[in-house]
């Protein structure tokens, strides 16, 4: 079911980048930007990080993904320009809409291929990287960063480094704001321990009026987002979107200006429920969906009743919908 979206569709498709949904691996795969895309019409979802490598030799078709997803970017990891123009391309032809850099991810498998956050050292690199990408596709290239690595964590090293790569015509900066450890400390506490600085970003905007900035890192309520739209351009939420996926049943709404109704979370079941038959019919698990839906009722009564009966029961040979629907029996109970 890969889109056949052609070039010039995806050209003219504005981007919306009030509000977006952070690249997670293993989190945020088809199946949990499908069912995003059910509560919210206007949120601009982001793949799981994909390497050139990946891209290139791997077997698997890495750049697949369902048409109704679109707005999507996927974001890439690499450093190589020649490698990220090769995967670029392929992803500009299959319609996606943004191609996303990774510069902020720590982890040590990352960094032994050089790229992740400590691109940050090299923002002469990164520009080359940006560059060679937008001469080949005709969709915005953009930049997911941090505020800093290691003991590099000035605002001017931060400021440099946009300036650097914005200079190569990179108008779009998505900044997680807290620093990245890059020795001694796992992917998960480097997003816990170094502490965030939200007004550190806000003053790169300010000092950056023309380019489009986006705020990553702890945001958990629609509240926080408003509040972050006063300076910056967008908010890119990561781990309570997924965590607490209902969440997004009121963005288009709360943050994008629309007046149609919110989803009840039952709706959304019921939107959500045609997708998990097809996959289902075409020999896939159902806990491989599933298992992103554990949190749909979070705070609610009887949520962790859902919650253990998709666990215990979805990964089951043979289970079905009516998995689904003895969970949200179990709910009442
Ligand atoms: C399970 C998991 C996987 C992640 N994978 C990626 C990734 O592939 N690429 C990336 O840029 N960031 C990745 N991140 C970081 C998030 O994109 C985001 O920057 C971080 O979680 C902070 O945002 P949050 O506080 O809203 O979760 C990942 C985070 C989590 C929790």
């Amino acid at each position: 079911m890969s889109s056949i979206v052609t070039p010039s569709l995806a050209k003219l498709t504005k981007i919306n980048r009030t509000f977006s949904i952070a690249p997670m691996l293993d989190w945020t795969d088809r199946h949990y930007r499908y069912l995003a895309r059910v509560m919210s019409a206007e949120l601009l979802l982001y793949t799981e990080m994909v390497t050139t490598g990946a891209i290139i030799h791997g077997k698997g078709d890495y750049l697949g993904y369902n048409d109704e997803e679109n707005p999507l970017a996927l974001q890439l990891g690499g450093s190589n320009p020649h490698d990220l123009a090769r995967c670029a391309k392929l992803a500009f032809d299959r319609g996606y809409d943004e191609i996303n850099l990774n510069v902020g991810c720590p982890s040590d498998r990352v960094q032994s291929g050089r790229f992740g956050a400590c691109l940050m050292a090299e923002p002469k690199l990164v520009a080359e990287c940006v560059t060679a990408m937008k001469q080949v596709v005709d969709i915005p290239v953009t930049v997911k960063t941090r505020i800093g690595i290691d003991d590099q964590d000035s605002y001017e090293f931060l400021s440099e480094f946009v300036e650097t790569v914005s200079h190569v015509g990179c108008d779009t900066f998505i900044v997680h704001a807290r620093k990245a450890w890059l020795q001694g400390l796992s992917p998960k506490q480097n997003r816990e321990i170094p502490p965030l600085d939200y007004q550190r970003v806000y003053r790169l905007k300010k000092d950056h009026p023309s380019l489009n900035i986006s705020i990553n890192g702890g945001v958990k309520t629609l509240s926080e987002c408003r509040e972050h739209l006063l300076h910056l351009d967008g908010v890119m939420v990561g781990r309570e979107a997924y965590q607490n996926p209902y969440l997004l049943a009121e963005v288009d709404q709360q943050l994008c200006g629309s007046d149609k109704p919110v989803l009840s979370r039952d709706a959304v079941l019921e939107k959500f429920i045609p997708y998990i038959e097809k996959h289902l019919i075409s020999g896939g698990r159902l806990n491989h969906i599933t298992r992103h839906m554990t949190g749909m009722f979070q705070g609610e009564p009887g949520s962790r009743a859902w919650r253990r009966y998709i666990s215990e029961n979805a990964h089951k040979p043979g289970a079905g919908i009516e998995v689904i629907e003895q969970a949200r029996k179990m709910m009442t109970l």
